[in-house]
């Protein structure tokens, strides 16, 4: 397989993406490592979200904590509130624990080892085997969903995903070379995310065109197969938005569970039929008439708004006021930030 990857690499090498945490293939070959906190970073960030909606995040994340002991040292909730729009807020909690864990255990030194990297908090077989490849040349096999689209076209493997996932993973391991694992891993992620892409792989332009099954047999716009996903179930749930002179009530959702860890409205459970559940005060509640839809992985939840204002001697029975002057729409997962887009209009900020 030594010419599958000698060809990639010669593919890598002009058409290589620029990203902020990236050293150019150019610059590698001269011996240059990107920083491991800058590789990491972006590699929990990438998890389940595009290099687009990342590029900025990072960037904040670095302006703010240039180094991991920096980030080590941060207040969670100021950590919480930069990650908010990503998703998937426990790769947040778990990437404080980490850099506290790097500090604290490896003295602010990430190790290159995957096995010692994977007894870290938040690093996965994924993260494990990209960062010890990107940022030490280890020849690690990184297999996301990139790697195994590529991987079943070019051996046309017709077994669905998830069952074929571990024989895509042998076919990945067999071609990755020993000398410039760093590139490689990050050339077949290129390749499956500008030309072996999901919908009208560009065949014409791949630099393992000669040796692709799925090409030849014509197949390869419809691998990688998939098992059907179960229809996601609708779930209710209501926030709750009360505002008065001293601001507006939000609350810390507890670490565990969905949104962990992150500031949003007072509300309901969530669940198929809409729990009982109490308002975070006593007022005069009017419910809006749009609802806020938002689908997370494994269910839709459509929201219902209640909007009151407080006066001054109304007792809080959950969360805290926040003062509207610190208010910042940005620091609110998405989900909250739909809600307060239902709402703001209707909030009369000459009464806040
Ligand atoms: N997706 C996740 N990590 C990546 C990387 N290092 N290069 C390209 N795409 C990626």
């Amino acid at each position: 397989m030594v010419q599958a990857s000698a060809q990639l690499l010669d593919w890598y090498d002009i058409h290589a993406r620029d990203m902020p945490w990236r050293v150019s293939p150019a610059a590698r070959k001269r011996g240059v490592l990107p920083d491991a906190y800058h590789v990491w970073l972006s590699e929990v960030m990438l998890q389940q979200t595009t290099v687009a909606a990342v590029k900025e995040y990072f960037r904040k994340f670095i302006a703010a904590w240039p180094t991991v002991a920096d980030l080590a040292g941060a207040e969670d909730s100021d950590v919480m509130a930069a990650w908010a729009g990503l998703g998937y807020y426990a790769r947040a909690r778990n990437l404080l624990k980490c850099a506290r864990a790097i500090v604290t255990d490896h003295g602010g030194v990430f190790p290159s080892d995957p096995a010692m990297l994977l007894k870290l908090p938040g690093i996965g077989p994924y993260t494990a085997a990209s960062l010890s490849a990107i940022a030490f040349d280890i020849p690690s096999t990184v297999l996301d969903g990139n790697v195994e689209r590529v991987m079943s076209r070019v051996h046309a493997v017709e077994k669905p995903l998830p069952d074929s996932k571990e024989d895509l993973r042998a076919l990945a391991a067999k071609r990755t070379p020993k000398k410039r694992a760093g590139d490689y891993a990050q050339a077949v992620m290129d390749l499956g995310a500008t030309i072996c892409t999901p919908r009208s792989p560009n065949c014409a332009i791949c630099p393992w065109m000669s040796n692709c099954k799925a090409r030849a047999q014509g197949t390869a716009e419809t691998l990688p197969r998939k098992r059907p996903k179960p229809e996601k179930p609708t779930r209710l749930g209501v926030a709750y938005v009360a505002y008065s002179a001293a601001g507006l009530v939000l609350e810390t959702r507890p670490d565990k569970g969905l949104l962990g860890g992150m500031l949003g409205w007072p509300g309901s459970d969530w669940a198929v039929d809409l729990p009982d559940h109490q308002p975070p005060c006593d007022a005069e509640w009017i419910t809006l008439n749009e609802k806020v839809r938002h689908t997370f992985t494994h269910f839709h939840l459509d929201l219902t708004v209640r909007l009151a204002y407080l006066t001054p001697e109304t007792a809080l029975l959950r969360g805290g006021f926040v003062d509207m002057d610190q208010f910042d729409p940005t620091s609110l997962p998405t989900v909250m930030r739909k809600v307060w887009s239902a709402a703001e209009s209707k909030v009369q900020l000459n009464n806040v």
